[in-house]
């Protein structure tokens, strides 16, 4: 997208929803519920792309168990409302799943299609457990039946910027999460 001026950029932010103190709390929290997760086996958190890059590097310095991180892109296809159940992997892990514990690090779960083929996808591959975590869960907008198992911040129907979710692929770098105000644009 085009965004000419800093001001026009800003008027973008109509309000911050969640504060960077209320995510660095929630982040703990979270971290300690992936250390439990630990039984000795090795834990790999996937982090997909690109909307939780900034998520998961705060995430896995809240965790103090050993734990590996690797990346995957995933874009989904769909007839009408359902999920087709094909997804498209731009950009795959690059080690083998089956010996490890799996945590899905994703940004916001919103229809719940592209996470609901993602973990198909991972449980084929026969990993030792499969958790998935997000920072936001919009459950107003689902159309598949997908919950997480581990959902930091429940968000009313908004669309979000910040923290490395976008709009157009500009504000992923605000430190917090903010209420987009597309009327501005
Ligand atoms: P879905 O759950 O398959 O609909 O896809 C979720 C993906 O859509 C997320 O990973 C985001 O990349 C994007 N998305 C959904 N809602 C928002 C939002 O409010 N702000 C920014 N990106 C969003
Ligand atoms: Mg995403």
């Amino acid at each position: 997208m085009e965004i000419k001026s800093v001001k026009e950029f800003n008027d973008g932010i109509k309000s911050i929803l969640i504060n960077e103190k209320q995510i660095a709390d929630e982040i703990k929290k979270a971290g300690k519920y992936i250390d439990n997760i630990y039984d000795g086996r090795p834990i790999l958190l996937v982090s997909i792309l690109k909307g939780s890059f900034v998520f998961l590097a705060d995430l896995c310095r809240a965790v103090s168990v050993p734990c590996e991180v690797g990346f995957m892109c995933a874009k989904s296809y769909y007839n009408g409302t359902q999920s087709s159940g094909i997804v498209n992997i731009t950009m795959d892990l690059d080690q083998n799943v089956n010996n490890y514990h799996i945590v899905i690090v994703e940004d916001i779960i919103d229809t719940g299609r592209t996470l609901n083929d993602v973990v198909k996808l991972l449980k084929a591959r026969n990993p030792l457990s499969l958790t998935i975590v997000t920072l936001l869960d919009k459950p107003e907008r689902r159309v598949v039946d997908f919950k997480p198992d581990y959902a930091l911040f429940t968000i009313p129907d908004e669309f979000v910027i910040g923290y490395g979710l976008d709009f157009g692929e500009l504000y992923r770098n605000l430190p917090y999460i903010a209420i987009f105000d597309e009327s501005k644009l």
